[in-house]
């Protein structure tokens, strides 16, 4: 095989709770990708289509992360990368990270797979630490893995994948702002108080008790984040609103997607995540601004060969 073309989902990562740990792939949204060998070594980006980034390969996320890939094998040839972006740069829905996981795991597939998913995501955060200065995974994981991961360790790196309940969905709200990673981490503070730690990892683990019992109702109560998103939601106009409209539209919960400006929201069946969805267009339909919207199931399979 000598060129592959990729799905490469948007995910939601933190989840209210898990700051830099949960994350989810959703099916609704990614980027697509083709990745061709080449005699030449190194990584060429060829084309990208849909936004303006860099083609420059250590500018490039993909190409960062392909190239820290590369540096682990003897291979004396290299890729060239074509990129159809869907996912906007700045949503908080994991647009560099769609970048290089897809990368990765393409030019991985091309190779006769001699990394396992683990190794894919550490390069993948190359990738990351390209476009946030950290290399968070709590995006590039769920990417790779599929479905819901957790990173109980980043040294060493230790990915959890969690099972999705069949009825969850997501509703997505993209206000268009953008948000960057990089100045929405700097807002944030550096140490917190015992007592939000305690709250905090007692909604972790009852979120990731909730997907494995398939316990909606306690997926619900442990959407709520005492560290980040009091800090955050300041960033992004009508967020308290969009919130408010999403729980009386039936919504789980509803918190910052990734470092936002999008919002999403857990519900369970498509039914009521479109509901949801409604609710939450009425509120930036009332304030005058623009939005995406998207629904989704979980994607359980993460980076998807296209035909
Ligand atoms: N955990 C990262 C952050 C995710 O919140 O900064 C960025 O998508």
């Amino acid at each position: 095989m000598n060129e592959i073309k990729v799905f490469c989902p948007a995910t939601i990562a933190n989840i209210s709770c898990g700051f830099d740990v949960l994350g989810v792939a959703l099916d609704a949204v990614g980027d697509e990708m083709v990745v061709r060998k080449t005699a030449e070594k190194g990584i060429r980006i060829n084309k990208i289509i849909g936004q303006d980034l860099p083609l420059e390969t250590e500018k490039n996320v993909a190409g960062v992360a392909g190239l820290a890939l590369l540096e682990n094998t003897d291979y004396s040839g290299g890729f060239e990368i074509e990129i159809y972006k869907k996912i906007k740069p700045g949503s908080g829905i994991g647009s560099s990270a769609a970048s290089s996981s897809g990368a990765v795991w393409a030019i991985n597939q091309l190779l006769g797979k001699p990394f396992n998913t683990t190794q894919l995501v550490q390069f993948a955060m190359e990738g990351e630490r390209l476009a946030s200065d950290v290399a968070h995974a709590d995006n590039v994981a769920p990417a790779l893995f599929g479905g819901f991961t957790l990173v109980r360790s980043y040294q060493p790196l230790d990915i959890i994948t969690i099972p999705a309940p069949k009825e969850l969905y997501a509703t997505i709200i993209h206000p268009q702002i953008e948000v960057k990673t990089s100045d929405s981490r700097k807002i944030l503070k550096s140490t917190i108080s015992m007592e939000t730690g305690i709250k905090q990892w007692g909604n972790v683990g009852g979120l990731v008790a909730g997907l494995f019992k398939e316990d909606y109702d306690l997926i619900g109560r442990s959407l709520e984040d005492h560290i980040v998103e009091p800090i955050r939601s300041i960033l992004i106009p009508g967020f308290d609103k969009v919130k408010a409209a999403s729980i009386s539209a039936g919504a789980l919960g509803c918190g910052i997607s990734g470092s936002g400006p999008s919002i999403f929201a857990f519900s369970k069946g498509n039914d009521t995540a479109l509901k949801v969805g409604k609710a939450m267009k009425e509120v930036y339909k009332a304030i005058d601004i623009t939005f995406d919207i998207h629904v989704s199931k979980v994607n359980t399979e993460g980076i998807k060969i296209l035909p």
